[in-house]
């Protein structure tokens, strides 16, 4: 397994690009298999998850082609199979993204049920509800959910208990091509899901409301081939510019979009950062100085993303002052604080919600990465801290950061990649 060595204290200064955004890339992939023609998309990020997910449809018997730099071509014209099996879904949870556009479109979809994971049980109910609302028989039997449809999906109004970013994009999937219109309730907000459904719109879907609590989708009976450009991942920006401010230095974004990143932005001014946004750069000053520290409630957008905290956490334990993190979306998802622990950090864990003493006392450790976002904020913490860190088990990290290593390396951080073969 590869292992990141990272030689901390260094600050941070110089300018990044960031990717295309890996949660609306694999809904964007998923969607293709809406329509027997080609969607041309660009902008994709280079990460495992992304691959996972084209292998998982080229599995199927899908045309994947990659016909550009960030570009792939997907043709479902030659789709054979309508499963997802468990080998690949084990792998990655977002793999049941593909459940609601093989119903809609193939009228059956084999969907292996995505186990638990490090940061908590994360059950797919609603999905199946909401499929079931719109007259699918589904039966989850031997790990599998197996899913049909005599004719059409029909369209249904749908409430969601819960803010769920992949049953919404499930459901609206499904919805662009089920007879009759679908409102779906409490509907998450998220820029990706926005994302999702421009692509959907240019592929000839008729969806209003996205990017609110209320979407509307009036199905049509069949898609067009299209093209789209995936939006720049927002947590990959977000990640890079909490990293500068923890090491006091002064970093540019570019190619990513401020009006999507509010929430952390305000956080980060709070933490005492100079902010200057352009219409698709962000540049964030710290002038040498040291965070303070910040409270973080995490919900669903447009509030304190979930997918931030761990970096945040990372951040106050460097911090001035003393903060309290409370996760309301993911019930197991402070594992990365055990490991910042190790590395001196002082936090105290209660239920969801954790106190972080800052210091400066903080030291290089060993430790081990535990979730995708967990060891993005174990990096940057070794990046800042004194001495010698090592991290295992970071394919995690790849994952959901394209070339890491590389883009820490360019704004001055000291990181090498130790690969399983060396
Ligand atoms: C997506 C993101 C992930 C992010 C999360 C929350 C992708 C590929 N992943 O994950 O990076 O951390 O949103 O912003 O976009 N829930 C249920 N029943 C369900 C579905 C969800 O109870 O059927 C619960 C979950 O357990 C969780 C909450 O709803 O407590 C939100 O989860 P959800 O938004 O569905 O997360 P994902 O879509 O899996």
């Amino acid at each position: 397994m590869d292992k990141f060595l990272i030689e901390g204290g260094k600050c941070l200064s110089g300018e990044v690009r960031v990717s295309g955004a890996k949660n609306a890339a694999l809904p964007i992939i998923a969607a293709a298999l809406l329509v027997r023609g080609p969607l041309e998309i660009s902008n994709m990020p280079a990460l495992h998850d992304v691959n996972t997910m084209l292998k998982l449809i080229a599995c199927m018997g899908v045309d994947v082609k990659e016909t550009g730099d960030m570009q792939v071509t997907i043709d479902s014209s030659a789709i054979n199979s309508y499963k997802a099996p468990y080998e690949l879904v084990k792998t990655m949870r977002a793999s049941i993204l593909v459940l609601g556009p093989l119903l809609a479109h193939f009228g059956e979809a084999e969907v292996s049920l995505p186990g638990g994971c490090a940061i908590g049980s994360r059950p797919v109910d609603l999905h199946i509800r909401g499929l079931e609302a719109m007259g699918a028989t589904i039966v989850v039997e031997e790990g599998y959910i197996r899913a049909k449809i005599d004719g059409r999906l029909k369209g249904a109004k749908i409430f969601f208990d819960t803010v769920t970013v992949t049953g919404t994009e499930n459901i609206l999937m499904a919805a662009t091509l089920a007879e009759g219109q679908t409102i779906i309730e409490n509907a998450a907000k998220e820029p990706e899901v926005t994302d999702l459904a421009e692509c959907l719109i240019a592929m000839g879907a008729d969806i209003q409301g996205a990017g609110t609590d209320t979407i509307t989708i009036n199905g049509v009976s069949e898609l067009q081939a299209a093209s789209h450009s995936v939006i720049p991942d927002r947590i990959e920006t977000g990640t890079f510019l909490v990293a500068a401010a923890m090491s006091g230095g002064c970093v540019t974004t570019r190619a990513t979009r401020p009006d999507i990143q509010e929430a952390v932005l305000q956080k980060l001014i709070e933490a005492g950062a100079e902010i200057e946004t352009g219409d698709d750069w962000i540049k964030l000053d710290m002038k040498g100085k040291q965070p303070k520290a910040v409270n973080i409630t995490t919900a669903p957008y447009p509030a304190f993303p979930t997918d931030m905290q761990a970096q945040f956490a990372a951040m106050n334990c460097v911090a001035q002052g003393v903060s309290h993190i409370k996760e309301t979306i993911f019930e197991n998802r402070f594992m990365h604080m055990q490991e910042m622990i190790r590395m001196g950090g002082k936090i105290l864990i209660d239920g969801n919600t954790a106190t972080i003493e800052g210091s400066t006392e903080l030291k290089g450790a060993p430790v081990m990465a535990t979730d995708l976002r967990a060891s993005a904020s174990l990096v940057m913490l070794a990046l800042v801290v004194t001495g010698e860190t090592l991290i295992d088990r970071i394919y995690h990290i790849d994952r959901g950061y394209e070339n890491i290593e590389e883009k820490f390396q360019q704004i001055g951080g000291k990181i090498t990649r130790i690969s399983a073969t060396n």
